[in-house]
């Protein structure tokens, strides 16, 4: 499959218009003049007597509250802590007096843990009675075949595992500060790394989140996050562990509203893949160069915890997918040391207690008919596909009306020959997909760089560059400015054509195991956005309900989408 292997193209710096124009939008903040400071100074004076003051009041608050904490329903704010319940050298995650948003934790200290992870935050009970809607099973009853009743999902991406183009306010830098993924954003930012992050992770993803995706629709959810939820290693500038804390309460949502989970470990020591949304844009350190076998082992360490944690009883109705590595770059990989990673990880888990979850791994961009006959004889092992059109340099030219055709023709066809195992490997999903015509969105291709559809993108690697503009026209009518406007703007023609497109795919995508849309929500990147997408009416307002299913004529669109 071609598409795996000109997916993620990069390199180098991006060209000379490219990078003023980035620099303009990047512009830090100007420092305040000399007056203002003098004058916050005065207000930060006045805001410590404020929090001087509230604390004073909480310690007397809390006092009073003495000996009645622990009560569930009542969800109590870190404030009614009694201070001395939680031993002065508590480290942070476990310190809910540290703690940014202490929202449907559990408060009560807690050294417990399972697999050496902590427990710390959880209620002891459970319910598994809801359902995410009435097409679904609840989560206590099987859900059965996925090939019959394939998943409908999405990811909370940029989340607990940051990307810049999803959050891009979190890198809003001067490109000369070279903050293009978590690796350096929490380099740059220090012992601030903790509270900006941790700020996000309360913020980006809420409880209403879950909500929403519940009454879209959708019943599963795909939940990426980073090893350093687990563990950090020596020179990671890495938040350690506050992101377990955030994804166990997400994964306790998620069961309040009925929806089943996909665990994604998105980014592995010495990173998988060298991309951005691994942490750390640059070489391939997994299975490759001097810590290569190394990070492999740091990796399956930190599965052999999580495995432990989730074979847990509390997760066996709720956790339907493992993942065990998002995206290895296999293009450049050993196909062969991969693969016995893989063997030896889903082993591990299975041996650790995981025995009801289907377990993950991804397609390495090796072209689906690559996996017919591999890792077979392991039961309950599925095969992620991500499609996109975008990445591609020959499909991201189809027109609105061959990429609807190609979304229906290419991608049942390829689902279909990837299920049978006389032509592929089996079990098949696409945990990752989107409604993206161009690769415009700001810094998807890497924070500064161009892109394909003006022609921009230069990688440093001369076979690799795309100097020529790769939109339908392919001439200087490519252009993105347009292509980024906000959803509220987008043309009848260009609704038609996103929903038509997002609909094509699901309707691929259900030839197999499902699929699940990235993502739930970007702060600037409209067409990527699941959520948007629903307010401007471009997605089913109920996922199981579609007006299109590749069976209705698709319009001609014009080569020159009209956007708004
Ligand atoms: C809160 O956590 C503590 C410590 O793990 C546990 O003993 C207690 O039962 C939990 N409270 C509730 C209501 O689940
Ligand atoms: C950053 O992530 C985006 C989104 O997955 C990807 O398209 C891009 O190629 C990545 N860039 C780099 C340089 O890793
Ligand atoms: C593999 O590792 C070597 C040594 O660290 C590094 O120079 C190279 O860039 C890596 N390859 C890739 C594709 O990242
Ligand atoms: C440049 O890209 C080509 C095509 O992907 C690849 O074969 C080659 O190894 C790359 N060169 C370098 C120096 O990375
Ligand atoms: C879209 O592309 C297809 C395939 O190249 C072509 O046959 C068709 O005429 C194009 N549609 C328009 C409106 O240009």
């Amino acid at each position: 499959m071609e598409e795996g292997r000109s997916k993620h193209l990069r390199g180098g710096a991006g060209s000379y218009d490219s990078l003023v124009r980035e620099k303009d939008e990047l512009y830090d903040d100007p420092p305040p003049p000399a007056y203002k400071k003098k004058r916050l100074w005065i207000y930060g004076g006045i805001g410590v007597a404020v929090i001087i003051l509230i604390i004073v009041i909480a310690v007397v608050v809390s006092k009073k509250n003495k000996g009645d904490d622990g009560d569930a329903a009542s969800s109590p704010s870190a404030t009614s802590i009694p201070e001395d319940s939680i031993p002065a050298d508590a480290p942070a995650w476990l310190n809910p007096l540290q703690w940014t948003d202490t929202t449907d934790f559990n408060l009560t200290y807690t050294t417990d843990s399972v697999g050496d992870l902590p427990v710390m935050g959880l209620y002891t009970k459970w319910d598994d009675s809801a359902k995410a809607n009435d097409h679904v099973p609840a989560l206590d009853e099987k859900w059965g075949d996925y090939a019959s009743r394939p998943a409908r999902g999405v990811n909370v991406g940029g989340w607990l595992s940051l990307e810049p183009f999803i959050t891009p306010s979190l890198f809003n830098y001067d490109l000369s500060q070279g903050i293009i993924d978590e690796y350096s954003l929490c380099t740059y930012l220090g012992s601030r790394c903790g509270s900006v992050l941790e700020q996000h992770y309360a913020t980006f993803v809420t409880e209403q989140t879950f909500k929403d995706i519940a009454a879209a629709g959708l019943d599963h959810v795909r939940i990426p996050f980073s090893y350093w939820a687990v563990q950090t290693y020596d020179g990671d500038p890495y938040l350690f562990r506050t992101s377990w804390r955030y994804l166990l309460r997400g994964i306790e949502w998620c069961r309040k509203y009925g929806l089943r989970v996909n665990l994604d470990l998105h980014a592995l020591p010495g990173s998988q893949n060298g991309w951005n949304h691994s942490g750390r844009q640059g070489p391939i350190g997994w299975l490759n160069g001097t810590d290569g076998d190394l990070n492999a082992q740091r990796s399956l360490d930190v599965h052999d915890r999580l495995s432990k944690f989730f074979a847990q009883d509390r997760y066996k109705n709720i956790i339907a997918f493992y993942g065990l590595a998002n995206e290895p770059k296999m293009t450049f990989l050993s196909a062969s040391a991969v693969t016995a990673w893989t063997e030896n990880a889903y082993k591990l888990v299975r041996k650790n207690g995981v025995s009801d979850a289907v377990i993950v791994f991804g397609d390495g961009f090796m072209g689906l008919g690559n996996w017919q006959g591999k890792l077979t004889g392991l039961k309950n092992l599925a095969l992620d596909v991500h499609q996109y059109v975008i990445f591609n340099t020959n499909q991201i030219v189809y027109n609105h009306t061959t990429k609807i055709k190609y979304a229906c023709d290419g991608w049942t066809q390829q689902t279909t020959q990837s299920m049978n195992t006389a032509t592929g490997f089996g079990p098949t999903l696409v945990a990752e997909w989107s409604q993206a015509d161009t690769d415009c969105a700001k810094y998807l291709t890497n924070v500064g760089w161009g892109n394909r559809w003006t022609g921009t993108l230069n990688t440093g690697n001369a076979s690799e560059n795309i100097l020529t503009p790769r939109c339908p026209t392919m001439d200087s009518r490519c252009a993105c400015g347009e292509a980024n406007a906000e959803a509220g703007r987008w043309s009848s023609s260009y609704k038609t054509f996103l929903s038509m497109f997002a609909q094509a795919q699901m309707t691929s995508f259900e030839k197999g195991w499902g699929w699940f849309y990235w993502v739930w929500d970007t702060e600037n990147a409209p067409q990527w956005s699941y959520k948007q997408g629903l307010a401007a009416g471009v997605l089913p307002a109920k996922a199981y309900e579609k007006t299109f299913d590749c069976t209705q004529d698709i319009p001609s669109f014009s080569d020159l989408p009209e956007y708004y």
